[in-house]
């Protein structure tokens, strides 16, 4: 961060005398006033509610151009890391700082490897949901849980402890989510292949039956690495900024990344790849494409609460270079498996074109972002709906704890607590009961 040669001045209509504020550049993208000192001088806070114009930290990890709709992994394209690398150099590369080479990708992998077995005891954690719990609700619980058995990594502020519980999470996570899911199918676990990818260990542990023997298609599981490289990290988003929040008040990783997980179920946020399939599958049922004009219209009235999921972003206002990712990834998936006229994907590219043609959507500046193709090809992949947003959370833990270590290693950080404009009551005396 390096001071601008830029300054703002703060002036006040009502006398109050006027303040300078430091500016300041990053290396990339817009500049800050830093108002760190605005209460101590002026006895006010900013309002920001949302946070949409407020820079909560400073970090080297990921940029976004929203306008532009680019997406940089430590300055890599994500349309270069997600064609050319595969999700365990991009974990190297977010957590390190750098891609790996041959052999560092080889020492990583193989780290990550020898910690995918969860704790025996994991299993009866399991045992108190409902068969039909949302393995959201699972994986909150799961991976809270795991704060109870690695107290030799629970030290945020130890650098050893970061790293191993760093590669505990980012290994344990595909464990825990096919747990999840094989617990709603009433399946015995599967317990990790050692000789198998991260993604192919995935599908191993998601899909194999001890009956017998399971070839992981090395299509699908391409298309997984994948889909984990595109929701590999994102800035700060809601569930990246939860754990930076809770985490700056010291608790152990997996109790912060816990957090994250319980963010990202939202609707809004990492719930919506969930939400997206279900609204087409809402439309394809009412009668498919010729029924768009009629959805748009609901989406377009404020009181019918119907928003078109998938579609719309906080920082892109162009499309989300994922979402086209995303939808070659439906492609190659789709033809791979015979169902090119899947009849889902023929009516999201309809929807898409129709809503891009549209001057609601076109005056809001609303693109499909990753969520709106992303339930697609999980769906195809044999993926059960309710099982997204946990594959969302897996791929994303590398993100949330890269973010999360970058913040402790800050010298500069304190525990994170906002302040507020309070519109309640004055001071008031309490009237006792027999007088209420
Ligand atoms: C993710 O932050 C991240 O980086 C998140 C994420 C990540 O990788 O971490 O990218 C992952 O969460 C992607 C977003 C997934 N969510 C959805 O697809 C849900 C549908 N989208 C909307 O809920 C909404 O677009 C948000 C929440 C994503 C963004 O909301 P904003 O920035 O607060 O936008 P807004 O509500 O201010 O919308 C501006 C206008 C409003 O209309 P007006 O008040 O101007 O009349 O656009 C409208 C909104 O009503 N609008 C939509 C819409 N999204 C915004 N109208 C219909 N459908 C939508 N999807």
């Amino acid at each position: 961060m390096k001071l601008a040669d830029n300054k703002a001045t703060l002036s006040f209509s009502n006398g109050t005398p006027s303040v300078e504020l430091p500016v300041y550049h990053g290396n990339i993208g817009p500049d800050v006033i830093d108002i760190r000192k605005l209460y101590a001088q002026t006895g006010m806070f900013t309002y920001d509610p949302g946070f949409l114009s407020t820079a909560a930290c400073q970090s080297a990890i990921t940029y976004i151009d929203g306008d532009k709709g680019e997406l940089l992994y430590r300055g890599y394209p994500i349309e270069q890391l997600a064609t050319q690398c595969d999700f365990m150099e991009t974990c190297h590369l977010l957590l390190y700082g750098e891609l790996p080479n041959a052999e560092g990708k080889k020492n990583f992998t193989r780290t990550v490897t020898m910690h995918t077995m969860v704790n025996e005891q994991m299993q009866f954690f399991l045992r108190g949901f409902r068969r039909d719990a949302h393995p959201m609700a699972i994986m909150t619980g799961l991976v809270g849980a795991l704060s109870a058995f690695y107290h030799d990594s629970t030290d945020i502020n130890n650098p050893q402890h970061r790293e191993i519980a760093a590669i505990r999470l980012i290994a344990k996570m595909p464990t825990l989510v096919a747990m999840a899911y094989k617990y709603t199918v009433g399946q015995p676990y599967m317990y990790p292949k050692n000789e198998l990818s991260y993604a192919g260990n995935f599908l191993h542990m998601m899909f194999a039956t001890p009956c017998e023997p399971y070839a992981v298609n090395p299509v699908l599981e391409r298309a997984l690495d994948r889909i984990f490289t595109l929701h590999a990290d994102h800035e700060q988003n809601a569930s990246t900024s939860t754990v930076r929040l809770c985490g700056s008040s010291g608790t152990n990783p997996f109790a912060a990344i816990a957090a994250g997980v319980a963010c990202l179920w939202g609707p809004a946020h990492g719930g919506a790849n969930e939400a997206a399939l279900n609204m087409l599958g809402d439309i394809q049922k009412a009668g498919g494409v010729e029924k768009i004009g009629e959805f748009i219209k609901q989406v377009k009235d404020k009181n019918s609460g119907v928003k078109l999921m998938g579609f719309g972003h906080r920082v892109y206002k162009n499309y989300d270079p994922r979402a086209k990712l995303m939808q070659e990834t439906c492609k190659e998936v789709l033809g791979e498996l015979g169902l090119e006229n899947d009849p889902l994907f023929k009516l999201a590219m309809a929807l898409e074109k129709i809503a891009l043609e549209d001057e609601y959507f076109v005056s809001r500046k609303l693109y499909p972002n990753v969520d709106f193709y992303s339930g697609i090809v999980q769906r195809a992949i044999g993926i059960p709906v309710p099982l997204f947003t946990a594959i969302f959370a897996l791929a994303r833990t590398v993100g949330w704890i890269a973010q999360l270590n970058e913040m402790i290693g800050d010298p500069e950080y304190k525990i994170g607590r906002p302040r507020q404009l309070f519109t309640g009551s004055n001071r008031r005396d309490v009237t006792p009961l027999a007088q209420r």
